[in-house]
């Protein structure tokens, strides 16, 4: 399977919303992810595609020196791949010189994801209590500081 990785661009909204609402159990509202891929200033998405297609994707913000990942995901029958890790790949790679450091929110009971993010030096820094609300669970605040 051949995966290729760019920045995202406005057409790609559908396919985005796609990949969330297959991945989340409270997705963010189509309008949400409108103004956050197309609008925001401090908004930077990648996008994995297969055959033009979207499979998966990576938002984030990039915030004074800080850049703070807020979604990783990818369709479920293309996971387990590597197209996660290559999305975290590309947004390190297009924002190393911009930033000094990556910060993110995991659910405590998503480990798949928390693994995913300690194969990039991601570790524990905190915890924010009843920080979701659909669930209330707990998100466990990671933090990856790039090597001056
Ligand atoms: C988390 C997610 C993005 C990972 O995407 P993926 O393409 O399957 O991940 P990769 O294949 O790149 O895996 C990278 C690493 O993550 C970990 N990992 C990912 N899925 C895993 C699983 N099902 N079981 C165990 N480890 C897993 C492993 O360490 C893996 O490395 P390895 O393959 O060398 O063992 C995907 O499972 C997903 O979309 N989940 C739903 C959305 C979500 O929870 N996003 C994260 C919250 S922001």
């Amino acid at each position: 399977m051949e995966v290729k990785y760019r920045l995202a661009e406005n057409n790609d909204l559908d396919g985005i919303f796609r990949v969330e609402k297959s991945s989340f159990s409270s997705p963010w509202l189509f309008e949400s992810l409108l103004y956050d891929v197309c609008l925001s200033s401090v908004s930077i998405y990648i996008v994995a595609l297969v055959d033009k297609s979207i499979i998966g994707f990576c938002g984030a913000h990039l915030v004074v020196d800080e850049c703070h990942i807020n979604n990783v995901a990818v369709l479920p029958k293309f996971r387990r791949a590597g197209v996660g890790q290559g999305l975290v790949k590309t947004l390190m790679t297009l924002t190393q010189e911009t930033v000094t450091g990556y910060t993110l929110e995991v659910r405590q009971s998503n480990i798949n994801a928390i693994k995913l993010y300690q194969k990039f030096g991601f570790t524990q820094q905190g915890i924010r209590e009843n920080y979701y609300a659909d669930t209330q669970e707990d998100a466990l605040i990671m933090f990856m500081q790039l090597k001056a």
